[in-house]
């Protein structure tokens, strides 16, 4: 279904466009909790660009020369941190957030325990999304803007150096 997508490590060249996308994306959360300074969408060029020149592993999917979607992840100690799973509107349900999720894990899964991840403790497709794919809630928090958020985590299979 998505097989002209490819999902490929991002380049600093890609900040503008990361962000382009994550803003389009996270609108409808933004919607959903009536808060338009959510982190994805107030986070700056510079930001994005600093994540792209830093240690953490960033994929974007293209789409011919379209960059349709992108998702970070932090490793700090055991755990992997997944965040930003961003999709163009006009490209979501066709596999793709599947395929980037898939992808970092996979990009991360020989040095960490386990993933982790939030999101809206009311984003109930997010929340199916994630459960499909193994996470299970395992707290509740508020981001700093007072939204109820949800914590996720997986256990990854066995490290291949294990
Ligand atoms: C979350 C997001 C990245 C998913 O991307 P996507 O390309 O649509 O995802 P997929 O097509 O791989 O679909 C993933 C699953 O969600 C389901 N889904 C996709 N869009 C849906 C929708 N609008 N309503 C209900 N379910 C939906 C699919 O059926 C699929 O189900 P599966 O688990 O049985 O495979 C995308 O919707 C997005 O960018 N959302 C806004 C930003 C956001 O909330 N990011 C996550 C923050 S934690």
């Amino acid at each position: 279904m998505t097989d002209d997508v490819t999902v490929v490590p991002a380049v600093v060249a890609d900040a503008g466009e990361i962000l382009t996308v994550q803003r389009a994306a996270y609108l409808v959360e933004a919607q959903r909790y009536r808060d338009v300074f959510l982190p994805p969408l107030t986070e700056t060029l510079d930001e994005v660009r600093a994540a792209l020149s830093g240690p953490v592993v960033v994929l974007v999917a293209r789409h011919g020369a379209r960059l349709v979607g992108s998702v970070r992840a932090r490793v700090d100690g055991d755990t992997a941190h997944v965040g930003r799973l961003s999709v163009a509107p006009d490209q979501q349900g066709r596999g793709i957030g599947g395929r980037l999720l898939a992808a970092v894990e996979q990009a991360c899964a020989d040095r960490v325990a386990r993933f982790a991840l939030f999101t809206g403790a009311r984003s109930a497709e997010n929340l199916g999304l994630y459960a499909r794919r193994g996470y299970l809630v395992v707290a509740h928090r508020s981001d700093e803007n007072g939204n109820r958020l949800a914590v996720l985590e997986k256990v990854t299979p066995a490290r291949s150096d294990a």
